[in-house]
């Protein structure tokens, strides 16, 4: 039974009633969070995105068919209450906002009724996320998304305003067009009237804001969808959003002041919590011999050392080795954790192993001055306690190594810093601990592809003091790039752009590409830059993890209304599924038998 709302008109959120409204006839609308019937006493929980409300019927105070219909009420009804608000009879209850009142109903709709839904609609659901996934509508209506899904549009809000009164222009940029190479595989759309032409889905702006630029648009910002086919993770999504933005005429200080500014402003409004001014700045090199890492958490300490000078001579083959091989030996001091047991070392090892290194070697100092270790037996007493004593070694601590190509030795460091900073709760979760790494390199050597590829992208400013080096040794260039790093995660990057097409040419050669490949790649840019380029420089934040970190949520899933799962396919529409012949027809494709799900 579905009755109409006709005639009436909603005058208040539930959430929003307190003690100021006792005493004033109110209309809510809702749905039934629960339904008490305590024989003649019928208390009814109506929620709506605002909060809850308790709405109470008593025989020979509600009117006999009300009290009837109230005890009728199943979860997940949707329903309208018109009554008086007034001071509970009952006890106060303190955890609810309008713990104070409760509604009188004088009238009482059910708009519509609900099935039990397949899980209870409440805070911290404990049930299978697959589950709630595939009836994300239902999920959605629990206050903890509904909480996220608030902060994001605050989020936008907030951040439309900052930038349109700092003078950016919000502009729309394609969909459907030619891919922007950041890296991931694209997103294909095939062409019904170019039969085996595809657009390909933007995996960033990139190109297009740089053309704005070049038309003279001068500060763009947009709240951009992009695309990417990779590797789902829990910070990653198949699409996800950016706030992106490009301003001409400025160098990479002009970029983060601007955005120093509006993190302190979006902070201070959404959690009221105080950015400290100017953000801390780190060089990528820096990042990576303290932390391992290029999103360094300084939430904790537990800083790498490097040994390599220390052990360069001693007699375990696993260090020296890999010395000779140009590697290096790192180490991380895990404080007051010497007693730990073998089983655990054990772990950690086979955890490091996952980022390629060959082992984890340990010297456990005891409290009783004995040192457990995996390698002292290779080791003079002298070699040993000069390795202690570099690491800050005191009694009941774990020392932990690695030893490989320096690569090998940050991933597995810094991740296992992570894990452990975890583990042992050192990481103060209220905290939110902000930095700037500067100066990436500008090449990355790429062991599948046996060839150099841009760090960032290829359109980055090299820096000008590194420019003689792109010959000789182009893995030591670094470039004009910048990312915000928070609590360990990547927030933004970005960089200033080349505008000379000159170091861009030679950038596309060092690249490996030819210069047929970079025009039919890249020509509508190369063109654009040949008519008075502005000098640019841009950043984009991902909308999706900055949220998620504000709202202290471990997945992006849980900050995107509709998110996709590990395989990229969506539980509650069954997205991706196949097209039938006619569009495929149309299409002029053909799906290959053996793919064929
Ligand atoms: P970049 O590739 O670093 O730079 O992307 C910018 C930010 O977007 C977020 N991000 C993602 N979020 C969710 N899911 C994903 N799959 C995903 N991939 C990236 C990250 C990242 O920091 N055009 C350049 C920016 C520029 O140079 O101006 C770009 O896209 O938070
Ligand atoms: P093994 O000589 O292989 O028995 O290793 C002795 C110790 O060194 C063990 O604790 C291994 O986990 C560790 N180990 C092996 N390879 C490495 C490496 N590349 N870096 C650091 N420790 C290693």
């Amino acid at each position: 039974m579905a009755e109409s709302m006709k005639g009436l008109k909603r005058t208040h959120r539930c959430g929003e009633l307190s003690a100021a409204n006792v005493g004033e006839k109110v209309t809510i609308m809702g749905w039934v969070q629960k339904n008490r019937n305590k024989g003649g006493l019928v208390f009814t929980d109506v929620r709506d995105r605002s909060g809850i409300v308790q709405v109470v019927c008593e025989e020979g105070k509600t009117d006999a068919a009300l009290l009837e219909k109230a005890a009728s009420l199943r979860s997940e009804y949707a329903v309208a209450i018109v009554g008086e608000v007034a001071r509970r009879s009952g006890a106060v209850n303190d955890k609810l906002a309008t713990g104070e009142i409760e509604v009188v109903p004088s009238e009482l709709r059910i708009l519509s009724e609900s099935l039990t839904p397949p899980f209870p609609i409440e805070e911290n659901s404990k049930t299978k996320e697959e589950v709630r996934l595939k009836y994300r509508y239902l999920d959605l209506r629990r206050p903890d998304l509904q909480r996220n899904l608030m902060m994001k549009s605050q989020v936008m809000t907030l951040t439309r305003q900052f930038f349109a009164e700092e003078g950016f222009l919000e502009v729309e940029t394609p969909v459907l067009g030619k891919t922007t190479p950041e890296g991931a595989r694209d997103y294909l759309v095939p062409s019904r009237v170019h039969p085996g032409c595809f657009y390909g889905l933007p995996q960033s702006p990139q190109l297009y804001k740089q053309l704005l630029m070049c038309s003279g648009f001068d500060r763009y910002i947009q709240i951009a969808r992009c695309f990417r086919d990779e590797d789902l993770r829990a910070d990653r999504q198949p699409e996800f959003t950016q706030i992106d933005m490009e301003l001409s005429f400025v160098d990479v200080d002009d970029v983060i002041d601007v955005n120093e500014s509006y993190l302190a402003k979006l902070f201070k409004e959404v959690l009221d919590v105080d950015v400290q001014l100017p953000i801390q700045r780190m060089t990528w090199q820096e990042a990576m011999d303290r932390f391992g890492s290029d999103k360094p958490d300084l939430r904790y300490g537990m800083e790498l050392t490097d040994v390599t000078e220390v052990v360069k001579g001693c007699g375990f083959g696993v260090f020296t080795g890999a010395i000779e091989n140009g590697g290096t030996v790192r180490g991380i001091n895990a404080k007051g954790q010497g007693a730990m047991p073998r089983k655990k070392i054990d772990k950690l090892t086979a955890f490091v192993k996952d980022y390629g290194a060959k082992g984890l070697a340990y010297i456990a100092l005891q409290e009783d001055g004995s040192v457990k270790s995996s390698f002292a037996k290779f080791m003079s007493e002298e070699e040993m306690s000069a390795l202690i004593s570099a690491m800050g070694g005191k009694a009941g601590d774990l020392l932990l190594f690695a030893a490989d190509r320096n690569k090998v030795v940050w991933d597995s460091l810094g991740a296992l810093r992570v894990e452990l900073a975890k583990e042992l709760e050192l990481v103060d979760k209220d905290e939110f601990r902000f930095v700037w790494i500067t100066e990436f390199p500008l090449l990355e050597w790429s062991e599948e592809q046996e060839r150099y590829v841009a760090m960032h992208h290829p359109f980055t400013m090299p820096m000008e003091e590194d420019l003689p080096l792109i010959d000789s040794e182009p893995g030591k260039v670094r470039a004009k790039a910048y990312d915000i790093v928070l609590n360990g995660n990547e927030i933004g990057g970005g960089s200033v752009r080349i505008h000379q097409n000159d170091i861009q040419e030679k950038m596309f050669e060092v690249l490996g590409f030819t210069k047929e490949q970079a025009y039919s790649q890249f020509g509508f840019l190369l063109d654009a830059f040949k008519y008075g380029v502005p000098p640019h420089a841009g950043l984009a934040y991902g909308l999706d993890r900055l949220v998620m970190l504000m709202a202290k949520q471990d997945s992006i899933r849980d900050v995107i209304a509709f998110p996709k799962i590990k395989d990229a396919s969506c539980l509650m529409t069954e997205a991706p599924t196949s097209a039938d012949q006619k569009q495929l027809d149309e299409l002029g494709l053909e799906v290959k038998a053996d793919t064929e799900e």
